[in-house]
């Protein structure tokens, strides 16, 4: 359902896809939510290997295949990502293929570099915490992700993964990264929504060839700190999807697709994932009034700083 688009290396990549990051999400809930958004007719699924549910995907898929018979497993783009602790050459392997086995498919769609980031592990790959409660950084690795990108590099030519690319990427880091790459990344994937439109890294991204894919695209729940306003309770946003006969989040996906990218949306409510997956084209009238909204506006929901105790966005907070 909804377009398709088309990577720098020639592989096709459907622009609705479902998240299936679920935040205390209880057991069962990710293979639940799979099989709806599969059934919905999502035929791309976001995942990452720090989410701890890519059993449930992969139990997910493959019940929804058995059920299915008339779709095969290449009808479904997958993505995983490596997670901060993993950046060493051998760890970022591990990592796929420990994604590969929970999610029981021979090779992922897209592999990314999930934070341009990298952290200090302990001898069982779970993340070593230091005394401040924060993650180590691996300063060398983070300030020269070369050796981390040809790892990658090296699992996209044996084809265990038939894309490559980065999420949470500043325009700096994609400058340096392009640089070295012998194999350019073809996405990256970023928070996006009215309250944080990115315009000048989503250009940045078309100029290059890569294509940006929006996480969070609904805004989450979240409020903006200080107002305590939140985009689901935005008074003009609310007009446009009552214009449309539509909800919020219908309105907030057609405007990502229609600013060319990729959005994640996700829900764990069945009539949700449903309803998110019927998609509507808004009128330029209403586009130009969700550019409105978002003008001027830089809110972000998503922020790792005090996790990481690294900030990967300095020039935000100068
Ligand atoms: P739920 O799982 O109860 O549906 P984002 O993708 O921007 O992070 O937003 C995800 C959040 O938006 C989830 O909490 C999800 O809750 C909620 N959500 C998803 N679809 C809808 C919808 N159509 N209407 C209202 N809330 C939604």
């Amino acid at each position: 359902t909804g377009p398709i688009l088309k990577l720098n290396n020639g592989v096709s990549m459907p622009a609705l896809g479902f998240g299936t990051f679920a935040n205390e999400g209880s057991k069962g809930e990710t293979h639940e939510a799979v099989v709806s958004a599969l059934s919905a007719g999502y035929r791309h699924l976001d995942c990452a290997w720090f989410y701890q549910n890519e059993d449930e995907v992969g139990s997910g898929i493959r019940e929804f295949l058995s059920n299915n018979p008339n779709v095969k497993r290449s009808e479904i783009f997958i993505t995983t990502k490596v997670w901060n602790h993993l950046h060493e050459p051998e760890d970022v392997e591990w990592s796929l293929k420990d994604s590969l086995k929970k999610l029981q498919t021979p090779y992922v769609d897209q592999f990314l570099v999930h934070w341009p980031i990298a952290a200090e592990k302990n001898a069982d790959q779970t993340v070593k915490i230091g005394s401040d409660g924060k993650y180590i950084i691996n300063k060398n690795l983070t300030e020269s992700p070369e050796p981390t990108w040809r790892a990658m590099e090296s699992l996209y030519n044996q084809g265990l993964a038939k894309s490559i690319g980065v999420s949470n990427w500043t325009e700096k880091g994609l400058d340096a990264l392009l640089k070295f790459a012998k194999v350019k990344p073809v996405v990256n994937q970023i928070e996006i929504h009215p309250f944080l439109p990115q315009n000048r890294l989503i250009q940045y991204c078309f100029d290059h060839s890569i294509i940006p894919v929006a996480y969070s695209p609904l805004g989450s729940q979240d409020q903006v700190p200080g107002t305590g306003e939140k985009v689901s309770t935005n008074k003009d946003l609310i007009a446009i999807a009552e214009n449309n006969d539509a909800s919020l989040a219908q309105v907030l996906i057609a405007w990502g697709l229609q600013r060319g990218y990729a959005v994640l949306p996700k829900s764990s409510n069945p009539s949700r994932i449903q309803s998110n997956a019927k998609l509507i084209t808004l009128s330029e009238e209403d586009f130009a009034a969700v550019n409105k909204v978002a003008e001027g506006r830089w809110t972000r929901f998503v922020n790792m700083k005090d996790t990481f105790g690294y900030n990967v966005w300095p020039e935000e907070s100068a």
